[in-house]
């Protein structure tokens, strides 16, 4: 039996919204849990909270208050999925630490969207895997794992199979907040993860079966340790 925190990318099951792959993730996260697994799951605000952030930026609103409207987007997905996982979730999405503690204690599968103004979900998830002590962090993106550069941009870039933290800041274009930015990984949750000496699998996260493998200890993109 393991502690996993699942962080599903914004960009993989909202941007566009894929019903299909939601359906697939909230099985496959019941299969996992059926097989003793303890879980968390994250999800991100994708297309709409950037929308949103859109809309917010155009009412002269502060990075703080864009960055609330995006949390609250992503919650709306959280409830979603915490909705068809059904009697497996806690009947709420938590919305701080403590709530996803207490739902955790429960036995339940805790689901999270946005947590504070500051960071993306990717904190969200290393803090939630802090406070659990989970074993590993799971992050389904829209590539297949991490790469030595951005491969949107250079034709060049090359999968890195397993690398460390401290490899993974160097990679990183931004290494301070932006009010939702898109990269491989947030720094916040670099340094959470670092410091708790937990391991962090990327993988594609437009190929869910992979989460089944990933969940039993496969590296199924880029394995990141300290
Ligand atoms: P994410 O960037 O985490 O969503 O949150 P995502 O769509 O899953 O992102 P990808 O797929 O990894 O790119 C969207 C935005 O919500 C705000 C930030 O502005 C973030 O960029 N946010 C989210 C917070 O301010 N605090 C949080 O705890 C979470």
């Amino acid at each position: 039996m393991t502690r996993l925190v699942i962080r599903i990318g914004g960009s993989v099951i909202a941007s566009p919204v894929n019903i299909d792959l939601m359906n697939k993730y909230a099985h496959l996260i019941e299969q996992i849990r059926l097989q003793g697994h303890e879980i968390a799951v994250i999800l991100g605000g994708g297309t709409l909270a950037r929308e949103f952030i859109n809309i917010a930026k155009n009412l002269n609103l502060k990075p703080d208050a864009q960055d609330r409207i995006a949390i609250s987007v992503s919650r709306l997905y959280a409830q979603l999925f915490m909705e068809k996982l059904g009697n497996l979730g806690c009947g709420k999405v938590a919305t701080t630490l403590d709530e996803a503690a207490e739902c955790f204690v429960q036995g339940k599968i805790v689901v999270m969207g946005g947590l504070k103004p500051g960071h993306t979900t990717d904190a969200v998830g290393a803090l939630v895997a802090e406070r659990l002590h989970a074993d590993l962090l799971i992050k389904g993106t829209d590539q297949e794992g991490v790469y030595t550069k951005d491969p949107r941009k250079f034709s060049d870039a090359v999968k890195l199979d397993e690398m460390t933290f401290d490899d993974l800041t160097c990679v990183l274009e931004h290494s301070e907040h932006k009010v939702g930015i898109h990269q491989v990984i947030d720094s916040v949750a670099i340094d959470v993860l670092k410091r708790n000496c937990l391991k962090l699998i990327v993988f594609n996260g437009f190929k869910p079966e992979n989460l089944l493998l990933a969940a039993n200890g496969q590296n199924v993109g880029t394995l990141i340790q300290r």
